[in-house]
């Protein structure tokens, strides 16, 4: 894989998840939370999210895809549906990044009809200029401008995940 810069570095990750997590202990003071981590993008971010939080986190997953490459496709398809009830559980979708909103959306609309008793969204980055859909995110890592990222859990057709920092492709 060519020329890949570092936009935001793990040390400045660290510190702003950290700080999410703050925020998140107190919103919820001492309740149990569900995070529902979207596959496979989520992992990194709700792990290092969920480890700060003195909480009982509870996961759950779901997987759903929207893009090929770096394009998004407009549709979103369900790929895995959680097993287990959610239902009156204070639920926290964690994702890595939103761009247009659609995967939000689907899954807000997919969690009601669970019958969840309160949903709140934490996202590691969000490309604001991007959005087709209105979406109010609770929680925002970092906001970015429209470029392609990878790493830390994002993808280019499956690869990089593993970088231990935000990246962009040229
Ligand atoms: P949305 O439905 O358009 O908001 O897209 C959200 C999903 O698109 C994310 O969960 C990612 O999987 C993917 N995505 C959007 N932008 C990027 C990017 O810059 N790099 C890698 N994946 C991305
Ligand atoms: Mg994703």
């Amino acid at each position: 894989m060519e020329n890949i810069n570092v936009l935001i570095n793990k040390s400045r990750l660290e510190k702003r998840i950290d700080e999410m997590a703050r925020e998140i202990e107190k919103d919820y003071e001492g309740k149990e939370i569900v995070f529902l981590g979207i596959l496979k993008g989520s992992v990194p971010f709700m792990w290092e999210l969920a480890k700060r939080v003195k909480n009982n986190v509870i996961f759950e997953f779901i997987e759903v895809s929207s893009y090929k490459g770096t394009e998004s496709t407009g549709t979103v398809t369900l790929h895995k549906d959680i097993k287990n009830s959610i239902e009156g559980k204070d639920v926290i979708i964690i994702e890595d990044i939103v761009d247009t909103g659609r995967t939000i959306d689907f899954l807000l609309t997919h969690l009601k009809e669970k019958g969840v008793s309160s949903i709140k969204i934490a996202t590691l980055l969000s490309k604001p200029s991007r959005r087709v859909v209105e979406l109010n995110i609770d929680y925002i890592g970092f906001k970015i401008e429209d470029k392609f990222v990878v790493g830390f859990g994002l993808d280019y057709d499956q690869n990089l995940r593993n970088l231990p920092y935000i990246g962009y492709m040229e």
